[in-house]
């Protein structure tokens, strides 16, 4: 873990500020706290009397985060939870009513930069975990599950042919020895996949790490109930809240969890809608927004996501 944890930016920082738009007195929800860097610059405009109920799963991120929070410690207070867990939250920090929440989706930089975490392609576990860096799920799985299931957990990130070599791989590399590491895990999956033409940056095991990060920590479902959490717990008519997503995956989730919750239903949009559809939100931004240019190499793949409760 680097010592000093404010290692980067937040994401469209001046964007989620312009849409929040932050007065005193507000009530801020930060879903994702990290580094506390969106947090810190939203308890900063909603001045002495604006409290902030901050989440997050892991507590090695929180415990870095804590240092910077220490100017708003008497009108904060800190969750290590699954965000999915709101709703009891919000009770027990006697909050009722949201008027500004984020979520910014997925791993911090210390994350993946820690190696006994094993998110990373040098990592020295397999632990994978957001919530436990002792997690033994996904090495159980990477190690134990048949065949069949590693392609499907694959399929999620790449194509058929591509899941279907890499879950051989790891098939044959695990009856010679268990593996132990996500270092050992990427130098297999690379080495089971066909050099492409095109040089690219990226390590050719991205993908496929990708997909099992997502299932050890069930990252699709999180988003999509933390997203619903976040829209029912909008203050009525004022509540405006911003979900900031990475990878189409997040994209797809978010997206599809705005729509239901701004039409109030799940039917698609050539069918009638129910007469019973009750919107909670309306969406902010037609498009999902893009970073600008100055954030082009650290943000590059962000989009952003507001609703405001109606
Ligand atoms: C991209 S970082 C957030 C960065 C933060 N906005 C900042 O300004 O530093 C995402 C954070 O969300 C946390 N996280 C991911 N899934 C979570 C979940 N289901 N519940 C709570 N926290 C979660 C991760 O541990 C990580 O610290």
């Amino acid at each position: 873990m680097p010592r000093d944890g404010h290692l980067h930016a937040p994401c469209m920082l001046a964007e989620t500020l312009k849409i929040l738009d932050p007065q005193p007195g507000d009530v801020l929800v930060d879903m994702t706290l990290g580094l506390a860097g969106h947090a810190t610059a939203i308890l900063e405009k909603t001045a002495r009397d604006g409290p902030g109920v901050l989440i997050d799963w892991d507590p090695s991120m929180l415990a870095l985060a804590e240092k910077r929070l220490a100017p708003y410690h008497d009108r904060i207070k800190l969750f290590n939870r699954n965000f999915t867990e709101l709703p009891h939250i919000m009770e027990e920090a006697d909050v009722e009513y949201i008027d500004l929440a984020i979520l910014d989706a997925g791993v911090a930089l210390p994350q993946l930069l820690d190696t006994q975490r094993g998110f990373g392609f040098q990592g020295t576990s397999l632990a994978m975990s957001m919530a436990d860096p002792n997690d033994a799920r996904a090495a159980e799985i990477i190690n134990t599950a048949p065949e069949a299931q590693l392609r499907s957990i694959l399929r999620r990130t790449q194509s058929e042919h591509r899941s279907k070599l890499i879950a051989r791989a790891i098939c044959r590399a695990r009856q010679r020895k268990l593996m132990e590491s996500s270092s050992e895990l990427a130098e297999v999956i690379a080495a089971a996949l066909p050099r492409g033409r095109r040089k690219s940056s990226r390590h050719p095991a991205t993908a496929a790490m990708l997909a099992f990060r997502i299932f050890a920590n069930q990252e699709l479902d999180n988003l999509r109930a933390g997203v619903e959490a976040m829209a029912a717990a909008l203050r009525p008519g004022a509540g405006r809240m911003v979900v900031l997503t990475y990878h189409s995956l997040e994209f797809r989730t978010t997206r599809d969890a705005i729509q239901c919750l701004a039409t109030g239903h799940a039917i698609p949009p050539w069918l009638p809608a129910p007469a019973d559809a009750r919107p909670l939100i309306r969406s902010l931004t037609k498009k999902p927004l893009k970073p600008s240019d100055a954030e082009a190499t650290t943000c590059r793949s962000c989009r952003l996501f507001a609703a405001q409760a109606v």
